[in-house]
């Protein structure tokens, strides 16, 4: 039973890494905050991003905004491994070198302190060195379902 996939509601983050060179991203839907300064993500193994986030030990996370669902399919919809994706989006990197988005709602600037594996998963947790909230309120983009 596919529940959590059906049944959970989610925020939409872009999750950036670079690494020896090579730049990407994808959107991440399962990701949470463990204890007050550590971030989780899940990543597939479908994800070219996931081998520059493990190969570089950080990432960057951007939280997208109600009015972003083009963003997020431009950054779930097409692997990195094809298309520079950050080539059509603003961004500057963090004290981790890691990129992120200068228009969205949240960054938060990771370093990998832990990884798990599950399945085709790898679950990633990040410790936050930097972070900045956007300074007029927002509605979050929601993802339930493979639906907004
Ligand atoms: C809204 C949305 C949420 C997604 N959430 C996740 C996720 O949490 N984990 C994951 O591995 N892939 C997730 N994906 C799929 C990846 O973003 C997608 O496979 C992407 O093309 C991988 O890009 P990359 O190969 O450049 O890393 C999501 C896609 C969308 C559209």
């Amino acid at each position: 039973m596919k529940l959590a996939h059906d049944m959970l509601t989610h925020g939409v983050n872009i999750v950036c890494a670079q690494h020896e060179g090579k730049r990407g991203g994808l959107a991440v839907a399962w990701a949470t905050q463990v204890g007050t300064d550590h971030v989780l993500i899940c990543v597939g193994a479908q994800s070219y991003t996931r081998e520059l986030i493990l190969g570089s030990g950080a990432f960057g996370l951007s939280v997208l905004r109600a009015d972003q669902l083009e963003v997020a399919r431009w950054f779930g919809t097409q692997s990195s491994h094809h298309v520079d994706k950050l080539a059509q989006v603003a961004y500057h990197l963090g004290e981790t070198g890691s990129p992120l988005l200068d228009d969205c709602a949240v960054n938060l600037d990771c370093r990998v302190v832990e990884v798990h594996d599950f399945r085709r998963e790898k679950l990633i947790i990040g410790q936050v060195v930097g972070a900045r909230l956007a300074e007029e309120p927002f509605e979050p983009l929601i993802y339930r379902s493979k639906d907004y």
